[in-house]
């Protein structure tokens, strides 16, 4: 299994177009900052059949930055996108737009997840005069057969009712935001996706006690930082992503895991967006690392 990260921010991108934060603005100075929105591009055996873990705002420029995602000469076209998602937020689906050029779009995902895109988005109605767009059910995790999308076993681990803004008037419904689980059937090497996180529970710990490779939300640093630093004013828990450091912190429940850890999905206030931020070595000691954009991870 192949994961390619394609991007390694939260909603708004690192920098956000209409903000100036410390982040943002040493984005705009060193380009090696910046981060796009978070995704993967995920394959099996086979390099040249691959999915889509997320369709991002920054899908194309994502497509066409990776050799091996953008057609090769001799192959005039990338006629069929496959595309796994973990939530219906608009950071993570609106790609799906930006891949209407496709003859053909597959997208997997949970049932509430598909009525927020078909019935608040109107993907259906907007995508079907453009190419062909077929919905799957992404099946959970222990509930029947993973779905089987390039070569890969790929199911849902349910996360959270957390729905989106523009659909917080659907009914709850535990499987809005997931985890993806991915498994290759000829190595046996597992990895998860897990880019919003709201809680923890005992099913998230025991899948990361058997996986290999962990990419994890990683938004806020700590509970205080959207009201810090003025963005919202809720915890970052109350948000849906619990942070990684304090009492409830993800850090203290994933250190000492003998999965690989990365944290994905950086608001641009975490000043873990900074390579250079002292907080990551604390993390480093426990064994935690931060996803950069174009990390390529084999397993
Ligand atoms: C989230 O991760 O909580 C959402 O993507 C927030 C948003 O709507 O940008
Ligand atoms: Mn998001
Ligand atoms: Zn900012």
């Amino acid at each position: 299994m192949l994961l390619r990260i394609l991007g390694t921010a939260a909603g708004g991108g690192l920098p956000q177009w209409n903000c100036a934060c410390p982040g943002c603005a040493g984005a705009r100075q060193a380009p090696s900052r910046r981060r796009l929105h978070d995704g993967l591009a995920v394959h099996g055996t086979d390099p040249h059949t691959w999915f889509l873990a997320n369709a991002t705002p920054d899908v194309a420029e994502q497509l066409e930055s990776h050799p091996g995602l953008r057609p090769d000469t001799g192959q005039e076209r990338t006629p069929v996108v496959r595309v796994v998602l973990t939530d219906a937020e608009l950071d993570h689906t609106l790609g799906l737009l930006r891949l209407r050029e496709a003859s053909r779009i597959d997208v997997w995902c949970t049932s509430p997840v598909r009525l927020a895109l078909t019935a608040r988005l109107h993907l259906t109605d907007i995508l079907s005069p453009y190419t062909t767009l077929t919905w799957h059910d992404l099946p959970i995790a222990g509930a029947g057969r993973p779905a089987g999308i390039a070569g890969l076993d790929v199911s849902a681990l349910p996360l959270s009712p957390k729905r989106p803004r523009y659909a917080a008037d659907e009914p709850a419904h535990p499987a809005w935001s997931v985890a993806l689980l991915l498994r290759d059937p000829v190595t046996g090497a597992r990895a998860l996706y897990a880019p919003a996180l709201a809680a923890w529970s005992d099913a998230l710990g025991s899948e990361i006690a058997r996986t290999d490779r962990v990419l994890i939300d990683g938004t806020f640093l700590d509970e205080d930082e959207p009201r810090r630093t003025g963005i919202s004013r809720r915890t970052a828990s109350a948000m849906g992503h619990l942070p990684v450091d304090g009492p409830e912190g993800t850090a203290l429940r994933l250190q000492g895991t003998a999965a690989q850890v990365y944290y994905t999905h950086l608001n641009n206030t975490n000043p873990l967006a900074d390579p250079g931020a002292p907080e990551r070595e604390r993390l480093a000691g426990l064994g935690l690392r931060v996803a950069e954009d174009r990390m390529v991870m084999s397993l």
